[in-house]
């Protein structure tokens, strides 16, 4: 998982911030990225510490490595820009979504996932931190998570009205009872189905944003879209989003202009029955932050352009 910093055409050219460790892969394209007229900077790969095997998802070693996502999302976000945070499974936006906190006050939410994950780690059947990462951050949820080793630099920057869930369909009893008690905002495929996905981001984007002006999160799991077009990631539901829902919902999030911070999770190369699995869900995964970040479907041109 590495965060992409992104310079809008208007924006003076950018220079990397000293105060920044690069790892040895990262470098400044002042190339526009493909059909956004964006520019983008790697800040390179994160160095996590080796943990050996058996400890992989332990709580200690997922806290050290999202607490250095948190560190870096943080300050792609205070030098201005929209971070994109790739993945990597959903544990990673305890860390995102924290570190976009620290940055920028109070932003807001869209979960775009076939899962609500917001076990706590008593109600999770799974043990996965990966279905947990909105328990840890909701303030309102916090004398319902033990304190776990390694997590002390967390704290709650999310209440419930904060949040709002795109694309569930495969929810904890628990879980359910969670979004209903605590009365978080949710559109389940069924949702989407009854009002179709434009209702639901101009709903959406009414409810987060109503008159303030705030920075918007999006964390977008690829198991969100139909698993026949998102092989590759460890826990696919049937009945996903389609292409253009997703399409739209990223397109969406650019024009608000609001869009400071994308989650791109749950992408697994290594997952998937046949040999194209990987490939088809690289292509979808790049073409969702494509139109998040500006790319339009009916294309368009450079200005100035004249016909030959
Ligand atoms: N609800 C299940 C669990 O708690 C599945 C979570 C899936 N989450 C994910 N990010 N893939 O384990
Ligand atoms: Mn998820
Ligand atoms: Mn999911
Ligand atoms: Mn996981």
């Amino acid at each position: 998982m590495y965060p992409l910093k992104t310079v809008h055409p208007s924006v003076p050219p950018f220079h990397p911030p000293s105060h920044f460790k690069f790892s040895s892969e990262s470098h400044f394209s002042h190339e526009p990225f493909p059909h956004t007229g964006c520019s983008v900077f790697d800040y390179g790969d994160l160095t996590f510490e080796d943990v050996p095997r058996a400890d992989w998802n332990t709580s200690w070693s997922v806290a050290c490595a999202v607490h250095q996502v948190a560190k870096a999302v943080c300050r792609v976000i205070r030098d201005g820009h929209t971070c994109v945070t790739l993945g990597g499974d959903h544990s990673l936006a305890l860390g995102s979504v924290f570190g976009h906190s620290l940055a920028q006050q109070n932003p807001a939410v869209i979960w775009v996932d076939a899962h609500a994950d917001v076990n706590t780690p008593l109600t999770s059947r799974t043990g996965n931190l990966h279905g947990q990462p909105v328990a840890f951050l909701l303030h309102e949820l916090q004398d319902k998570i033990p304190s776990l080793s390694g997590f002390s630099w967390l704290s709650p920057c999310l209440s419930a009205r904060d949040i709002v869930y795109i694309g569930l369909r495969d929810v904890d009893p628990a879980e359910h009872f969670i979004l209903k008690n605590y009365g978080l905002q949710y559109f389940s495929t069924r949702h989407i189905d009854e009002l179709g996905i434009h209702k639901v981001m101009e709903m959406t984007l009414d409810y987060l944003i109503q008159h303030s002006k705030r920075s918007i999160h999006l964390s977008f799991d690829i198991d969100a879209f139909d698993p026949s077009l998102a092989p590759a990631t460890g826990t696919p539901v049937p009945g996903g989003l389609t292409l253009r829902e997703g399409l739209y919902i990223a397109e969406e999030l650019h024009n608000s202009g609001a869009l400071s911070a994308l989650d791109l999770v749950e992408v697994n190369p290594r997952l998937g029955s046949d040999p194209n699995a990987a490939d088809v869900t690289l292509d979808l995964a790049m073409d969702v932050i494509l139109s998040c970040l500006g790319k339009v479907r009916e294309g368009m041109h450079t200005k100035g352009y004249r016909l030959p």
